[in-house]
């Protein structure tokens, strides 16, 4: 056989974030990959690190109180932890953060500059004063210039789906200090991405993409192609750019070099040499699989980047869509937003495994993890398939013939059969084609199981349990089962090592499918999977809703006054007039209230708000906690004063569209503010 030598990786999960579901969709893709290579007997190594560098990182180490590097290690562990648990096989997990990496990003930066693709220049930014940081457009919120809402990201509004730069946003704010950005002029490096454009052209289109990717690189190649910035300015948490102080390496220029990086240090401690994989006429094999929403950062700059700082370029980049669940994009709020973590508390690991990769293709539509349809599946083809066979035969192997099975099966065709698909489900999996290798081995557990009904081992049994007919058709459904389970090893690496332990046999490898087991000794059967219980799939559900309703309720929290921001008098911190313009307080007409079923505080309110532009009325749904002080009936009718732009929050119960001011110190003591009669709806509080 002919021995690949092959480095693949997964993306790099940033380092301030859980691994969710969608995370493992993309390592359990890879990893079932790299699996099948390595049963084939190939060298194949794979890689992966945490991405650890980037303003978010910074600021979210800050909110917390602790150092950018305590919260990447700790995170480190956690995914770490959550990736062994899902039985994925790194060979080396790293991170961005690393000696290797710091040299390796020197390097190739310093060879990008020698040959004269690295360009200066002064560009003018959006800058927060006082937190004297540049800002990127997704933290530079304002009022959305088309349609007016408030609130709205930098270059794009989710109210009405325009876009536009940040500087045409109406009042635009930091949405880190809140301070109004001013224009700052500032100089950056810059990649020269257009100098590669040949170069990508011929990459692209020589069987390094999947087609419906090539095209849309293609499409990018026709467009007008920038010159790529790379740098970022202090305070940044990432690489100095060398010769350059206070220039960072913006966090996507050293993310693909750790992929080189955490391969580096894995070649450091097992002796494997680093420039064979890298150099530019290597024979070795390199694959990236990654997600469709970061093809541009793998398919334009990073081939560049590597041509031009002397490097070969990838074999391949493998592209996955997005995972959905239950037909939606996965929400915090429906409990759908799952944790690696949360997961594990609920379910066996490879339920998933199996799920995603029985749905798994080589393209890059998404997938959907519809719930109902994963706990039936698990249980129809795992459970009433594949291990019912040996549970079907295994005891009467045990009881009649001490664990021997026969010398000969009873019907060595049906084996044969079986075993004539291995190079056919291999080259699925190859070509990624998961969903139809798992269809055609379910096709062969099916016949398996046909095979044994029709044969009755338990009807033979009843009249005599050591018939040596009872011992060879045991003995066929035990070798069947055997080679299914050696088809999904790369699958289910887990049960297959149970099912090793139980058939006393080595390890599997792929070619092991050849041959077939007989006068062994097996050992006794224990069940290997239970079956997906429906209330563990919505106890997860459950616990995802509860954690994130529990942590709105702290961030909500965290909006009263807190001891350290009062002064002596009491009082809130002092804030500018300007702030205080920015409220909108309105006189609002309750039209209805309601209890909310489940709640013990809150009322929901409707508000009336007076008319819009055109005449009609502007109502306002809102929750209120109020409860404990005012019944629904005696509020209908009052007039009250709310805060009309407070961006709308999503309850546990609904969207609260506002806030109604109160005061007193809680229980029956809560008075609602009432203005005067005269006052009418939609006047503005001043
Ligand atoms: N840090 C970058 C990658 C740098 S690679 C040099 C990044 N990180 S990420 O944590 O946002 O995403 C990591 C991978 O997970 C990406 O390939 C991304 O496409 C994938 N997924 C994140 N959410 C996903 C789904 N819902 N479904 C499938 N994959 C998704 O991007
Ligand atoms: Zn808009």
């Amino acid at each position: 056989m002919n021995k690949r030598k092959i480095l693949v990786t997964s993306a790099l999960p940033y380092a301030n974030g859980d691994i969710h579901l969608g995370h493992l969709m993309e390592v359990i893709q890879t990893d079932i990959w790299v699996r099948l290579q390595k049963l084939q007997g190939h060298d194949c190594i794979y890689v992966c690190a945490d991405d650890a560098h980037g303003t978010a990182i910074m600021l979210s180490a800050e909110a917390q109180g602790i150092t950018p590097q305590q919260l990447i290690d700790r995170i480190n562990a956690q995914h770490q932890k959550d990736f062994a648990d899902f039985l994925i096989g790194f060979d080396n997990y790293y991170s961005t953060h690393s000696e290797e990496n710091r040299l390796l990003s020197e390097s190739i930066y310093k060879a990008m500059d020698a040959n004269g693709h690295i360009e200066r220049r002064s560009i003018r930014q959006m800058f927060d004063p006082e937190k004297n940081l540049f800002l990127a457009d997704r933290y530079i919120v304002g009022t959305c210039p088309k349609c007016k809402t408030d609130n709205q990201y930098g270059d794009n509004c989710e109210a009405c789906g325009s876009t536009y730069s940040p500087a045409e946003l109406i009042d635009p704010r930091s949405a880190i200090s809140g301070a109004t950005p001013v224009e700052k002029e500032s100089e950056h490096f810059f990649f020269d991405l257009p100098a590669f454009r040949d170069m990508l052209r011929q990459w692209t289109r020589s069987g390094t993409l999947q087609e419906q990717v090539a095209n849309k690189v293609s499409e990018w190649l026709d467009d007008d192609l920038q010159q790529w910035d790379i740098s970022r300015d202090a305070p940044y948490f990432g690489f100095e750019i060398p010769g350059a102080p206070g220039k960072f390496f913006y966090v996507w220029v050293d993310a693909p070099i750790g992929y080189m990086a955490s391969f580096q240090n894995y070649c450091e401690k097992n002796a494997v040499d680093f420039d064979a994989y890298w150099k530019t006429d290597s024979e070795c094999e390199v694959y990236h699989f990654i997600g469709k929403d970061i093809v541009n950062f793998h398919t334009l700059f990073w081939p560049a980047v590597l041509t031009s700082a002397g490097y070969r370029t990838p074999s391949a980049v493998y592209v996955h869509g997005f995972l959905t669940v239950d037909g939606t994009k996965m929400s915090k709020s429906r409990g759908t937003f799952v944790n690696a973590r949360t997961y594990l508390d609920h379910l066996n690991p490879e339920y998933l495994r199996y799920y995603l990769a029985a749905k798994l293709s080589g393209g890059i539509d998404d997938l959907d993890l519809n719930l109902e349809d994963f706990a039936q599946r698990v249980n129809s083809d795992l459970v009433g398939k594949v291990v019912n066979i040996a549970s079907r035969c295994a005891g009467f192997i045990g009881k009649g013939f001490d664990g021997m099975l026969a010398a000969q099966p009873d019907n060595p065709e049906l084996l044969a059969d079986i075993q004539s698909i291995a190079d056919e489900v291999a080259q699925f999996y190859e070509k990624r084609e998961y969903g139809k290798a798992i269809r055609l081995i379910m096709t062969r557990a099916d016949a398996a199981n046909q095979y044994i009904n029709d044969k009755e081992p338990w009807v033979i049994a009843k009249a005599d349990k050591q018939s040596p007919e009872l011992q060879a058709i045991c003995s066929t459904g035990i070798n069947a089962f055997r080679l299914l389970v050696c088809y999904l090893k790369p699958v289910l690496p887990g049960i297959a090592a149970q099912v090793e332990e139980f058939l006393a046999i080595e390890p599997l490898l792929w070619k092991d499918s050849e041959v077939i087991l007989s006068s062994h000794r097996i050992n006794k059967f224990t069940p290997l999977i239970t079956r997906v219980e429906a209330d563990k799939v919505q106890a997860m559900i459950e616990a995802t809703q509860r954690d994130y309703e529990s942590k709105q309720a702290s961030k909500m929290s965290q909006t009263e006054p807190q001891a350290s921001t009062l002064d002596n008098t009491g009082f809130e911190a002092e804030i500018e007039f300007d702030d205080f313009a920015r409220v909108d307080l309105r006189i609002a007409r309750i039209s209805n209230a309601q209890h909310v079923e489940g709640a013990d505080k809150l009322l929901q309110l409707t508000l009336d708000l007076g008319p819009d532009k055109n005449g009609d009325p502007i109502q306002r749904n809102v929750f209120s906690g109020i409860k404990s002080a005012y019944s629904p009936e005696e509020l209908v009718g009052k007039l009250t004063v709310v805060v009309a732009n407070l961006k709308p929050r999503k309850m546990k119960f609904g969207m609260s569209e506002g806030m109604v001011l109160a005061a007193g110190p809680g229980g029956k003591d809560i008075f609602l503010l009432e203005p005067h009669d005269g006052a009418t709806p939609g006047m503005r509080v001043i």
